[in-house]
């Protein structure tokens, strides 16, 4: 048990005692403290419930603090604040005795969750052919800490790699491919090759209308079941297959199901036959769309559009007039297959926010259609160059994640030529590539997701400052000092003593790890968690300025050590939960 839950379960008690019962006691929060000049724990509930039980908030808040403070003697002195706040005020002993608790748990004090859902989560879906870019980057390091952190809490979780696998780009592909393919680079760089087909074909066509032609012909043969194209087309998704799983592989990133677009082919043109014969889908324009159904107010309603002229239909188109079906199909019959073969409770989309109105609309549809799983869209916002604008290369181009890898290694390796008291060359460069790699991740988990952040190497790869290698440094100073110890030292013993403040505050920050886990689930907000891992990194190090630790003795050394390893098994397992690993030397 949390310490907030501790305190809440004899919070709730004494309200019980003044007359709460049932529903209203479910109210009853506590919560870390905001300032901790007032307490370490605060609780607004006497102020929610002073109405039930027909007493002033203030005169509520004291009696059951009176109960609160005889139960927990010794352990907790409240005090009141403004209309009614209680604040709590942890003895030191308070801490040590959860702190030991935390020491002998495999799961630090981060409980399992009893309401455990089914969860799929749809992440990092690139565009086959078309290059995996920066963009990509964000679902897929918040889609992999999701996953991690729900799994953790108990959460059954699916990871489905919705790829895109059908699009138009594959007519420009197989025009280029027939034309121009390069065997050889195909084999040692499939995503670039595929990438340079795609482009090839997308230019041509931009300026020669009869090309254009030839690659929607291309496609049309494709849809229609050619064999050769098939054939060419069933290479493509293998190759980039491979050359994705080569980038997953470095990143550490792994799914269940890579059931893309293309999976779903056959159940397209049932479902919209199924739509239109329900009433769900019209015809209109010789497409097949969905329409408002004029429940909402129209500034609510995703199935239209307020301009300045008024408001106009904005349908979700199921079946385009020239007969094609598109994203959207594809997307309500992925819904279908999640509910009926995997029974989700739960889906998420880790998406770009540019999405934001497909969603809304597909999750409209799904919901009129009897889907009473929760469908969250996990927006994010955009990744920005030093200028402001949307991160581009020198060519003006989306930068390519693989380039992305590549200069945050090249990055990191500058840094540990510099800062590491490594001296194998090995060790150096498996060292360079994990602050790389854990650099950008952090980076992106660090900022909140629907915010755009601005992109810069040399901040990332830094170790001061908000970063990865800040916490992995962090990290290996815990652990270097059981290198330098000389003796055995009994560790989480019975006696943890807290005296400075230093010590105590790192206690504090400890047991808050395993309140803050589950609170980035409440919002899906990985940043609550980057933000608490930084700030435990920097209780650590000032209690390691004050407080020696080698040169300290008997009870306190030990209780000194104990900190130590417990600060380090939170490290690494609180990144972990972020994909992120950590070195044991730097
Ligand atoms: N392939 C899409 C893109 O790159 C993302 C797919 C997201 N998942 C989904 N079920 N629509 O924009």
């Amino acid at each position: 048990m949390t310490l907030a839950e501790t305190l809440r379960g004899v919070l709730v008690d004494s309200f019980a005692k003044n007359g709460i019962e049932g529903a209203d006691l479910d109210r009853v929060a506590v919560v870390a403290a905001s300032d901790i000049r007032h307490g370490d724990y605060q609780s607004n509930a006497a102020m929610m419930l002073a109405k039930v039980a027909k007493k002033n908030p203030r005169a509520l808040a004291e009696e059951v603090v009176a109960d609160l403070e005889a139960a927990l003697a010794g352990k907790v002195v409240c005090s009141l604040a403004g209309p009614g706040f209680i604040n709590f005020k942890l003895e030191p002993a308070f801490f040590a005795e959860h702190l030991k608790g935390v020491f002998q748990d495999e799961r630090l004090g981060v409980p399992e969750l009893a309401d455990k859902k089914r969860i799929v989560i749809d992440f990092s879906a690139p565009n086959v052919a078309k290059p995996m870019h920066v963009g990509h980057i964000r679902s897929t390091v918040i889609g992999e800490a999701l996953a991690r952190l729900s799994a953790f809490l108990g959460h059954e979780v699916i990871r489905d790699n919705h790829i895109g696998d059908w699009g138009t780009q594959f007519g420009m592909v197989l025009w280029a491919w027939k034309k121009e393919l390069n065997e050889t680079a195909l084999e040692e760089e499939p995503l670039r090759e595929l990438l340079r087909l795609y482009r090839l074909g997308s230019s041509s066509s931009k300026s020669d209308e009869e090309i254009a032609n030839a690659c929607r012909a291309e496609l049309v043969k494709l849809q229609g079941g050619d064999e050769e194209n098939t054939a060419i087309w069933k290479r493509c998704i293998e190759l980039s297959k491979k050359g994705l799983n080569d980038i997953y592989d470095r990143l550490e990133v792994s799914f269940d199901h890579w059931l893309g677009e293309s999976f779903y082919n056959d159940q397209l043109a049932p479902l919209v036959d199924e739509m239109v014969s329900s009433g769900m889908a019209r015809e209109s324009e010789g497409a097949i769309c969905v329409f408002s159904a004029g429940e909402l107010p129209p500034k609510k309603d995703p199935f239209l559009k307020t301009t300045k002229e008024g408001v106009e239909d904005y349908p979700f188109i199921i079946r385009k007039s020239d007969g094609g079906f598109n994203y959207a199909t594809s997307d309500i019959a992925t819904i279908d297959f999640r509910l009926k073969e995997w029974q989700a409770e739960v889906i998420w989309y880790v998406v770009d926010f540019r999405q934001e109105e497909h969603f809304a609309r597909l999750f409209e549809v799904a919901k009129r259609r009897g889907c009473e799983a929760e469908l969250v869209h996990v927006k994010f916002g955009t990744i920005l160059g030093a200028d402001g604008t949307p991160l581009k290369t020198r060519a003006g181009d989306l930068p390519e994640l693989q380039d992305v890898i590549n200069d945050a290694v090249e990055a990191a390796r500058k840094s540990v030529a510099e800062k590491s008291f490594l001296e194998d060359d090995q060790e150096k460069e498996e060292l360079a590539q994990l602050i790389g790699l854990s650099a950008i991740k952090f980076m992106e988990l660090s900022h909140r997701r629907e915010s755009d952040y601005t992109y810069d190497l040399e901040k990332m790869v830094a170790l001061e400052g908000d970063t990865a290698p800040y916490l992995q440094y962090s990290y290996v100073r815990c652990r270097s000092i059981f290198r330098k110890l000389e003796e055995e030292v009994a560790l989480g013993g019975d006696e943890l003593i807290l005296e400075d403040e230093r010590e105590i505050h790192l206690a504090r920050m400890i047991a808050r790890f395993g309140e803050v886990v589950p609170q980035v689930l409440e919002d899906l907000r990985p940043n609550v968690l980057a933000s608490y891992l930084l700030e435990l990194a920097r209780a650590y190090h000032s209690f390691f300025q004050s407080c020696p630790v080698l040169k300290s003795e008997g009870a306190t050394k030990a209780s000194r050590l104990t900190l130590c390893e417990v600060t380090a098994r939170v490290l690494k397992l609180g990144l972990s939960l972020l994909g992120i690993g950590v070195p044991e030397k730097m």
